[in-house]
């Protein structure tokens, strides 16, 4: 064993640097806009940017300063204002929200106390503190709402705020369109990962058919092709409630696609551009990934397949916790935190493949996959069940990897996220799959 002491220390290092990380994004995305904007709705899927800024703050003044330390609420009027579940988004511009200045001056405040708490914290004792777990937990939950911010700003109408420089160019990937993955038992989940969330435990073992998987995300090059090919008019690929979506929804391309002529065009942070081929599809619905693959003939993978593929090391019949090994990610192993506002090209980031080949899974694009958000075996809620439990069901798919907004503390090859079929917004994107005859 480590000397716990030294350990504790570590804990607190990786805490404090998580949460200055967090806000440091935060900070950016909340300052690039003027206050008008900030205010604003724009979009009734998502809040104003000034309500996720004093909803980051509330969150992280509930479980660092009450529930770990034991403090008074701070504004106790204010936390019904800033509860995601009594107040649906639509409903959120119309809400006595506090101004920028006040959000902004709140935020702080609750920062330096949490700082403070972390100073003294000990790591043990209690589940809530025990590893940090309280403490990523809360930078995990403000990357999140960075991620949420950053499609508010995609979907902000208005000049660009937010510039990036593009990842790496490399050459058109080559090499196998699949890898087969053999049949037999792997281990989901995780019992040990400290900071992860209750979804993504306990480690379990799943038998996993042997199956077939697309080296890379479906690009945008092979999506124009279901286009072009009528894939939108064509029931022939859809689920009756796919169809019927896609025909109420009028839906023809994916999401901030216009066609030009022969050409597509995207509108990517304020700015139209050429829909660039070789880069994964994003803003496709679950609905729409599932028709794509039918018309390829394929299917999406089941989660535990995306898992396993990410995962299992064949070597040494081991769950690793990403697929390039247990490393943590580096900027050459995956297209992570904003550090680009758009996916890599397709067969980027060799050095983050997995033993089998099978290349970004994590990162880039979110990538839905055929199966409803349920419970693991064992599965306990903590420490409140509104973060995964009451999501439990056939209403929500999952999806997997994390894509260029997430940042690495909220990301891991256990890391499960989960939306509505119809939803397009996000930075979704697909894989797909297929079962190897006689498995
Ligand atoms: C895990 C991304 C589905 O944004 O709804 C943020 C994360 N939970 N605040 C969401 C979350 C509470 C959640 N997702
Ligand atoms: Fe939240």
């Amino acid at each position: 064993m480590t000397d716990p002491a030294l350990d504790a220390g570590t804990t607190r290092e990786r805490a404090v640097a998580s949460l200055v990380t967090a806000r440091d994004r935060t900070t950016l995305l909340t300052s690039c806009v003027d206050g008008p904007d900030l205010t604003a709705q724009h979009s009734p899927l998502m809040s104003p940017l000034v309500w996720d800024l004093a909803h980051i703050g509330n969150q992280e003044e509930q479980w660092l300063l009450r529930a770990v330390a034991g403090q008074e609420a701070l504004r106790p009027e204010i936390d019904s204002i800033y509860d995601a579940f009594e107040h649906p988004r639509a409903e959120r511009p119309r809400l006595p929200l506090l101004p920028p200045e006040e959000a902004r001056r709140y935020a702080a405040e609750v920062r330096a106390r949490a700082l403070d708490v972390l100073d003294r914290a000990a790591f043990t004792g209690t589940r809530l503190t025990e590893a940090g777990f309280a403490f990523g937990m809360i930078a995990q939950h403000e990357q999140q709402h960075d991620e949420t911010m950053l499609i508010t700003h995609q979907l902000r109408r208005g000049p660009q705020a937010l510039t990036a420089p593009d990842p790496e160019p490399v050459p058109l990937f080559t090499g196998p369109s699949e890898v087969l993955v053999p049949g037999g038992p792997f281990t989901m989940g995780t019992s040990t990962e400290p900071w992860a969330l209750d979804n993504e435990r306990p480690a379990h073992r799943r038998e996993v058919a042997a199956f077939r998987i697309d080296t890379t995300p479906v690009t945008n090059g092979a999506y124009q092709a279901f286009i072009e090919d009528g894939g939108y008019d064509d029931p022939r690929w859809w689920t009756a409630e796919g169809w019927a979506h896609v025909r109420r929804a009028g839906l023809t391309a994916p999401l901030f696609w216009q066609r030009d002529g022969r050409q597509w065009l995207r509108r990517r942070f304020g700015v139209t551009e050429v829909v660039p081929p070789d880069e994964p599809v994003l803003h496709v619905c679950w609905y729409e990934a599932d028709a794509y693959a039918r018309w390829a003939g394929r299917r999406l993978p089941t989660e535990a397949e995306w898992e396993k593929a990410a995962r299992h090391d064949p070597a040494g019949d081991r769950s690793t916790r990403y697929p390039w090994g247990d490393a943590e990610p580096g900027p050459e192993h995956a297209n992570l935190g904003q550090r680009h506002l758009r996916p890599a090209p397709a067969g980027s980031y060799p050095a983050g493949a997995s033993p089998l080949g099978v290349r970004q899974l994590i990162g880039d694009v979110w990538e839905w996959t055929a199966d409803d958000f349920l419970p693991y075996p064992g599965f306990r809620a903590f420490p409140y069940r509104e973060y995964s439990e009451v999501f439990f069901g056939p209403e929500y798919k999952v999806l997997r990897g994390g894509s260029f907004a997430v940042d690495p503390v909220a990301c891991r090859g256990t890391f499960r996220n989960w939306d509505l079929p119809v939803r397009r917004q996000i930075f979704s994107g697909f894989r797909t799959a297929r079962s190897v005859e006689g498995a």
